[in-house]
């Protein structure tokens, strides 16, 4: 319409000085690549928190919450330990185990038990823990309560002051884009943030109660999507759509 008398009909995407675009389009790849690692460092660590592949409501339990059932010892002993003992001995290390591991009774009983079947590899392979000592058993005797306050403290505060420095910066990017209603651009650029608090929200309801878990994958999936749309969005704008020489004009001033 009145696109030649706006002032600067070149601030969208598509018509964005080349300098600019270098610079954002060099940025949308990075974080691009980072997110994508981040996605697959989320897979490897709380992924495999059940101990299986895949990312699951079951994880984050794992993750947030623990497992308060039992220890990690006897929930070993259960399961990949569980070839390494008779069953006589691994019922009776469970039941140590859910008196609390008290000290006096390692002395004069566990440490040679686990001395017999055990410490050949745990003093021995690096990375798992030693049960020459008694320290090393006993926190594995302790009832899992999964992220700690102070942990989850730590993480919510770097989670949100640096993620939302990427958003902030993928949703100005995305505001100079031509061609999208302004009540599109407002919910994709107002997304984001908006699920970024129930994804931290929901770490502290997990660790509280287990039936909240399922809103951190709602959080993750809501902010993925939005910025991947943000992203494909931006991207194709400034280096596909140009090839056609149109004049898009003022993006900013088409919201007004
Ligand atoms: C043949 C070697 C070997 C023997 C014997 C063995 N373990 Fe393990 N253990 C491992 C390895 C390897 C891991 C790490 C992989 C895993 O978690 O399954 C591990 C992990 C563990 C863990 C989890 C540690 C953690 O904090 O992640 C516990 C608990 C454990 N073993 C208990 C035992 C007990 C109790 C015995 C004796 C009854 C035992 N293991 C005997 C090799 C062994």
């Amino acid at each position: 319409m009145k696109q030649d008398t706006q002032p600067l009909p070149w601030l969208n995407l598509p018509n964005l000085p080349l300098p600019l675009k270098a610079l954002f389009v060099g940025y949308l790849l990075v974080i691009g690549i980072g997110l994508c690692m981040a996605g697959l460092q989320i897979m490897l660590t709380h992924g495999m928190a059940d101990g299986k592949f895949g990312l699951s409501v079951n994880d984050i339990v794992y993750s947030y919450y623990g497992d308060r059932s039992g220890t990690k010892l006897a929930s070993k002993l259960n399961g990949s330990m569980s070839d390494k003992a008779p069953l006589e001995v691994r019922e009776d290390i469970i039941k140590w185990a859910q008196l609390g591991a008290p000290q006096d009774q390692w002395e004069s009983h566990y440490k040679q038990i686990f001395a017999q079947h055990c410490v050949m590899c745990h003093s021995n392979i690096p990375g798992i823990p030693d049960f020459t000592k008694y320290e090393e058993v006993k926190a594995r005797a302790e009832v899992n309560e999964g992220a700690t306050i102070s942990g989850l403290t730590r993480v919510s505060h770097i989670h949100l002051f640096g993620i939302s420095f990427i958003f902030f910066f993928i949703g100005l990017i995305f505001s100079f884009a031509v061609h999208v209603p302004k009540m599109a651009k407002i919910i994709a650029i107002a997304f984001p943030f908006a699920f970024l608090i129930v994804d931290v929200m929901s770490w502290w309801l997990t660790k509280w109660s287990p039936h909240f878990a399922w809103l951190t994958i709602i959080g993750g999936i809501g902010y993925s999507l939005a910025s991947t749309y943000m992203w494909v969005v931006s991207m194709y704008q400034m280096l596909i759509l140009p090839r056609n020489g149109k004049i898009y004009g003022n993006a900013w001033a088409q919201d007004l």
